[in-house]
């Protein structure tokens, strides 16, 4: 259902000018985060990826591809021929101990999951070049060359910071001892960025990144005159993908004068206390725990379920997950049948007709707020672009399943951008398989024109 203007102004509880103000801090912070001098102490961390160019849709080639990025590994099979791709993959869940364990365990558990790949499809002695969609914000020093600089969403392996994941990845191939299983990393890419590879592969227009998720995170392609911590070479094109990293705004205090106190206890109770504060405001990790902090000290404040049993999930942390929202909000009518539904998920049974109501409102209220916020993010880097049209790849459950987040995000867009400025939102597909290997595609397309080879 499009929503209009005036129902805009029903979930509106920040003023347009504090999104302005928002979008005023984050310009800096992005500024600081791309200059030499400031970028050590910055929060956005603006990290240059040594990706210079977008695909133009003469990529060709079999590619192997990894998603490291949530609950989930990925391996995948990426044929590109031109404008056709086709994709076979593999899902591997990687248990919580392992989120929580150490870096030789996940990467263990990673090759493992590589090598189950590489027998099930019959790719035993092939060297494919492979694209490595690694979603933690990492410093790169070259396309192939990626350090994590910390963990984010729920994970903290021991002994990764610092290191550069290609070399922990072969490592644990290594380690499987296997002569007929050979990667060659081409590229290690974060998931904003393929999900711009991916939409680029077809829209000329597309210069920025956005990923909704689990995480939430931005890219952008920068002139290089402007990244002073650029150390990389100035030929043509003159150009790099910045990795916001923009999750991590508000670190430093910045946000608190929007915070909440469902916020403050949010990130107190995190595995990451006082880091990504924009990012948990935001994404889907967290959008369900809000509400449901929300909806806990209402109830405790006799204001809702009066007759609420304390055992059940809605007192329990993590339990309220954000999918709740989506299905909730997608009730059009007043019988609250997925609100009702959510209740007895949740264990919550004695409720009356104006307690689904509130549920429903504060839902709007939370995802709405997380909907305008990303839209201020992206506002500034329109502004700053001042492309007249530019096309904004976008991926992520939170996108893919909220019912009115897209239209929300269009209205409150048009809202901050500069006048004339046309943009659009564009849902990008499997931007962590098919990106990560049009990333290595173009990579090899660069290189073989460099050396002045006809692409195979
Ligand atoms: C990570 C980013 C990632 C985003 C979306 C954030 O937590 O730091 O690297 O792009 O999640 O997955």
């Amino acid at each position: 259902m499009p929503t209009t203007p005036e129902k805009l102004s029903k979930y509106e509880k920040l003023s347009s000018l504090t999104y302005r103000r928002v979008m005023h801090l984050l310009h800096e912070e992005m500024n600081n985060g791309l200059s030499a001098n400031y970028n050590l102490k910055a929060d956005i961390k603006m990290f240059p990826t040594f990706v210079r160019a977008l695909p133009d849709g003469t990529e060709k080639g079999k590619f192997l591809a990894l998603d490291l990025g949530g609950t989930n590994f990925r391996v995948l099979m990426v044929m590109i021929n031109e404008r056709d791709v086709d994709i076979q993959s593999q899902t591997y869940l990687i248990p919580q101990r392992i989120m929580l364990g150490t870096g030789i365990q996940l990467f263990d558990h990673i090759a493992d999951c590589i090598c189950r790949f590489i027998r099930d499809h019959d790719l035993k002695n092939e060297t494919l070049p492979l694209g490595f969609t690694f979603s933690f914000p990492c410093k790169q020093e070259g396309l192939a060359k990626a350090r994590l600089s910390k963990w984010t969403k729920g994970f903290r392996c021991e002994g990764v910071v610092n290191e550069d994941i290609c070399v922990l990845l072969h490592e644990a191939m290594k380690r499987k001892n296997t002569t007929s299983v050979d990667v060659e990393v081409m590229a290690v890419v974060n998931d904003a960025v393929g999900t711009l590879m991916s939409a680029a592969h077809t829209d000329r227009n597309c210069e920025v990144g956005l990923i909704l998720g689990t995480g939430c995170n931005a890219c952008y392609m920068e002139s290089l005159e402007n990244v002073g911590l650029w150390e990389g070479d100035f030929e043509e094109p003159s150009q790099v993908l910045i990795n916001t990293e923009w999750g991590a705004f508000g670190d430093n205090g910045c946000l608190d004068f929007i915070r909440t106190e469902y916020d403050r206890e949010l990130d107190t109770y995190s595995i990451n206390p006082g880091k990504q504060i924009y990012e948990k405001m935001i994404s889907g990790m967290y959008m369900g725990e809000i509400v449901r902090l929300a909806l806990e000290r209402l109830s405790m404040e006799g204001l809702l379920f009066e007759s609420a049993d304390r055992d059940c999930e809605l007192f329990h942390k993590g339990r309220f997950f954000t999918k709740y929202v989506s299905e909730i909000e997608s009730d059009h009518d007043d019988f609250f049948r997925n609100v009702k539904q959510v209740l007895e998920e949740i264990g919550v049974t004695n409720y009356t007709s104006e307690d689904c109501k509130i549920v429903k409102y504060i839902c709007t209220l939370v995802s709405a707020r997380a909907a305008f916020l990303s839209s201020a993010g992206l506002a500034t880097i329109i502004n700053k672009l001042e492309k007249p049209e530019i096309t904004i790849a976008v991926d992520g459950s939170l996108y893919r399943f909220h019912p009115r987040f897209h239209n929300l995000m269009v209205l409150k867009i048009q809202e901050l951008v500069k006048p004339g400025l046309k943009f659009k939102l564009q849902l990008s597909h499997d931007g962590s398989g098919k990106g990560a290997a049009l990333v290595a595609a173009v990579a090899i397309r660069l290189r073989d024109s460099k050396q002045g080879r006809c692409p195979s």
